[in-house]
């Protein structure tokens, strides 16, 4: 058993939110009329060739996914708060406009002055681009833009009443990267002193340090080295 040591440098708090800071991603998805929606979701790691993103249930994103199985994952880099402040609190779902205090979900984004935006793209000032592989447009302003599908769906919160929160694994297709990020020499890294991507802390929206805090010791792996849990080197341009 550990000691029972005081620690009066620490106090014992109940946040409401444990949003310790995350990337953000603006996910495309395809509407029912064939349309596009864009939305900024920051519950979001990466592993492998994976990506784990959190979505509330009611979001219309959420159900684009779960119709299309497509999505692209849009990186916005950190001097892009613009758009994503444009983009929060909007949604794609017309059931906002006449939610009730009967559906929480939907009634939570209205009380808390979300309005329905059909055209997402347009309102962020965003230009959607074709995909190479999937049907959701790549924003073209973003420097990082992945192709991915959905793989897997776990319904987080079982514990609590009716389906809240879905964590939806995402399995990237193909990465388009914007050429001042990319390594120079290297087909396939990002020079990780120029890329500067956009990190959600609690509510709030910050850039990474711009100085790395310290050499790493796991960066002296060769990158390649996790190329098995990946798509291979090669981009097969079909
Ligand atoms: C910076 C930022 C980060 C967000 N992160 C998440 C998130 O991780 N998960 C989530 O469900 N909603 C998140 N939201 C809220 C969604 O953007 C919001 O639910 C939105 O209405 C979804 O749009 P949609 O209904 O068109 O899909 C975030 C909003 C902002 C501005």
């Amino acid at each position: 058993m550990p000691e029972n040591h005081l620690t009066p440098e620490h106090a014992t708090i109940s946040p409401a939110i444990l949003y310790w800071g995350t990337p953000v991603v603006l996910v495309s998805t395809e509407n029912e009329d064939l349309s596009f929606n864009i939305a900024p979701i920051s519950s979001a790691w990466w592993l492998g060739n994976r990506c784990m993103l959190g979505l509330l249930s009611v979001s219309h994103t959420t159900k684009n996914l779960l119709r299309t199985k497509q999505c692209v994952l849009n990186l916005p880099s950190d001097d892009m708060t613009d758009k994503v402040n444009a983009l929060a609190r909007t949604t794609g779902s017309k059931e906002i406009l006449t939610a009730t205090a009967i559906e929480p979900l939907y009634y939570f984004k209205k009380s808390n002055g979300y309005q329905y935006v059909k055209d997402k793209f347009s309102h962020a000032n965003l230009t959607p681009v074709k995909s190479d592989i999937v049907r959701p447009a790549r924003a073209m302003e973003c420097p990082v833009q992945m192709e991915g599908e959905l793989v897997g769906v776990h319904e987080m919160m079982q514990d609590v009443e009716g389906e809240v929160l879905f964590a939806m694994e995402i399995k990237v297709l193909r990465t388009h990267v914007h050429e001042n990020i990319r390594k120079s020499g290297t087909k396939n890294r990002i020079d990780t002193d120029k890329w500067r991507p956009m990190i959600m802390s609690f509510s709030e929206l910050y850039g990474l340090k711009a100085k790395k805090a310290d050499e790493s010791e796991l960066a002296e792996m060769e990158e390649e080295a996790y190329r098995g849990f990946s798509n291979p080197a090669e981009v097969d341009l079909m």
